[in-house]
């Protein structure tokens, strides 16, 4: 049992404290003691945030997967590493021991060898939610590769653009991917991508759905060809801590995604220090995280925060959907899952089924439940707790983000007290503050402002890859010294956080982050489309929806809208994902701008919520006669 693990609120307190008053001796105890290292760091800490440069545990050399897998073996080596529920309930799951993961994670690692890959490389990985999915990642760090893991819910032209950022030499896939009765064609999605990639050198395709798919010959080989010659013995790639361990992009108010850059050392002590603080993972739980790997979420806290601790970790290759809306309920009653994680667009939808879904269910063996994504609302919250947790579950909310690699708010099960719809208290190590708009701190408990984090913690990104100039910009830049979250928050006189949402221009659509200048983009691609402005307006289930205000070159086009109004949902769908299709598309004669040019997305977004009473002074727009028109042509 580990001291910094709190069991108690008064505990929880002491090492706060103990975190803030000597945060390099705090976490050069948690690291010494909890991680098997090749050698030591030379310095726990240094920084400078106005630059920034952040480094965590320099010098010291380690291997992520050894302290995921392989320090287990002689303790835990049958115990079940991965459960892995496939798609369709009639076939088997699979409990991967820690074992047989090594093997497995070894074999890939030599099978990505074989193919030329090397410590530093990019591989870019575009995967169905298989067990060869983890392996993947996993032998990606075992040899000292950076993955970068893209979504496979992306488009062609999202996919290649990573790639190209990135410029990955290796890219790993399926034939397709099941997605409830739907079979996603990823390999044929690749064939289109990399059209325009000319970094890949090799191809490696998994053959999950017998789906047929053209193979070009040097460069794609099947998977299970080379696998069944490659050895389960791999040494695992000494790495500084401070080498990077993974590239994964996230949707930024302007401009293309941002490659968020994580590295060994601080992300692997982070993640396992917050795994284990807020779920209170007990050995012999089986947890489960819903998310996809494609996301910040599941690579902490599927993979590296939970085989860290050596705990048992569900994998579920489906949607919550298929084959009905009691999917995930029968799920947690078959594996007897202990800890629930997912996110409140989930809870949402499955509250909107009949609850017969979930009665039907024996969910007894559940303690802990948590969410992750975005604001959870008061009666997503409720539904949560009486249907799910049946009153008698610790409700974790957790608020990070893909820059901050770990949860950094959140109540710790069992510990902390839950508040509905509060994210609560930071974790030890983490010290949130809130900024007025004048970039000034706010002093007082009780309080409304800006999210920043005022010191490093170990798991903070270090860099966007290839542009830290644009890392600068949008992290360190608007307070001075200090790392700006893009969010708002409260805070109550006890010092809980309640996140607001985002105060920059990425709307989160059923907890994917979505930047809006991207979907403008997009739209504007549309030869009769002059301009565009994208918003996000609430949304029942998916917590936010895109609207978009769509001005055309000629009036003439008003009679083909309809036709239009398809073409950009498949615009958006071929140059981001269906993800990013707007819910709304309205056209107007033009768009509210400053005197300057610049559109007024405040005023869009309070007609997209409906909110037209408060849309303030707009006497001095450029052309203030449009937002009436507007407001008589919106959809609300
Ligand atoms: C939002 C996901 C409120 C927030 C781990 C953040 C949340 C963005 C919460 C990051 C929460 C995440 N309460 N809002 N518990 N968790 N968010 O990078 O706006 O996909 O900035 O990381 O999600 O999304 P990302």
């Amino acid at each position: 049992m580990s001291r910094f693990v709190a069991k108690s609120i008064d505990q929880y307190h002491t090492l706060y404290k103990e975190s803030v008053e000597n945060p390099e001796k705090f976490w050069a105890a948690f690291a010494e003691q909890e991680f098997v290292w090749h050698k030591k760091w030379e310095n726990t800490l240094s920084f400078d945030l106005r630059k920034p440069t952040i480094q965590w545990f320099a010098g010291g050399k380690l291997n992520i997967t050894e302290n995921c897998i392989d320090r287990h073996l002689t303790t835990r080596g049958n115990q079940t590493a991965i459960l892995f529920e496939p798609n369709d309930p009639k076939d088997k799951p699979l409990h991967i021991s820690y074992q047989e993961l090594s093997k497995q994670v070894n074999k890939t690692a030599n099978m990505l060898k074989a193919l030329g890959a090397q410590k530093g490389d990019r591989i870019c990985i575009y995967m169905p939610m298989t067990p060869e999915l983890a392996y993947t990642v996993l032998a990606c760090a075992r040899i000292g590769a950076i993955h970068s893991v893209v979504f496979a819910g992306f488009s062609a032209q999202s996919l290649s653009d990573r790639i190209n950022d990135a410029q990955c030499s290796l890219l790993v896939t399926a034939d397709g991917g099941y997605r409830g009765q739907k079979i996603t064609p990823l390999k044929a999605i690749v064939d289109q991508a990399l059209i325009s990639c000319l970094s890949i050198r090799r191809v490696l395709v998994l053959q999950r759905t017998g789906l047929k798919v053209s193979m070009k010959s040097g460069r794609d080989v099947w998977w299970h060809e080379v696998f069944a010659k490659a050895s389960d013995a791999c040494v695992a790639e000494s790495m500084d801590a401070e080498d990077s361990l993974f590239i994964l992009y996230t949707s930024g108010s302007t401009g293309k995604p941002k490659g968020m850059v994580h590295t060994c050392g601080g992300y692997m002590v982070y993640t396992n220090y917050s795994f284990r603080n807020v779920f209170q993972y007990q050995e012999g739980d089986i947890y489960w995280c819903t998310a996809d790997i494609g996301w910040i979420t599941g690579h902490s806290y599927i993979l590296y925060g939970p085989l860290s601790a050596g705990a048992t970790t569900v994998m579920f290759e489906g949607i919550p959907s298929y084959p009905d809306m009691g999917r995930f309920w029968r799920i947690i009653e078959k594996h007897k899952v202990n800890i629930f994680y997912t996110a409140p667009t989930a809870i949402r939808s499955l509250a909107s089924g009949d609850l017969s879904w979930v009665h039907s269910h024996d969910l007894g063996s559940l303690k802990t439940l948590g969410t992750v994504g975005e604001p959870i609302n008061l009666e997503a919250w409720q539904w949560y707790n009486e249907h799910i947790g049946q009153g008698q579950c610790p409700i974790v909310d957790t608020w990070w983000q893909t820059e901050t690699g770990g949860i950094m708010i959140s109540n710790l099960a069992g510990v902390s007290k839950d508040i509905p719809t509060f994210a609560t208290l930071p974790l030890p190590g983490i010290q949130p503050c809130l900024m007025d708009e004048a970039g000034n701190e706010i002093a007082t408990l009780e309080a409304e402002g800006r999210l920043c984090i005022q010191f490093p913690w170990p798991s903070m990104a270090r860099t966007i890859y290839g542009n830290h100039q644009r890392f600068a910009d949008t992290y360190y830049r608007a307070f001075e010294g200090k790392y700006f979250t893009g969010d708002g928050a409260k805070r109550d006189k006890n010092g809980n956080y309640r996140i607001t949402g985002r105060v920059d221009d990425v709307v989160i659509v059923s907890g994917h982050n979505l930047g809006t200048a991207e979907i403008e983009n997009a739209i504007n691609e549309h030869p009769l489309i002059a301009e565009s402005a994208v918003v996000g307006y609430p949304h029942p289930i998916k917590g936010h929806a895109i609207y978009a205000f769509v001005t055309l070159r000629s009036p003439k086009h008003e009679d083909a809208s309809v036709g239009i109004k398809i073409e950009i949902n498949s615009l958006v769908t071929s140059l981001i994902g269906p993800i990013a299709k707007p819910e709304k598309i309205q056209f107007t004669a033009g768009l509210p701008k400053t005197r300057s040019g610049k559109i007024m997305r405040r005023i869009l977004r309070k007609i997209a919520e409906g909110n037209t009473e408060s849309l303030g002074d707009i006497s001095t727009l450029l052309n203030p006669d449009c937002v009436e028109q507007i407001i008589q042509g919106a959809s609300i």
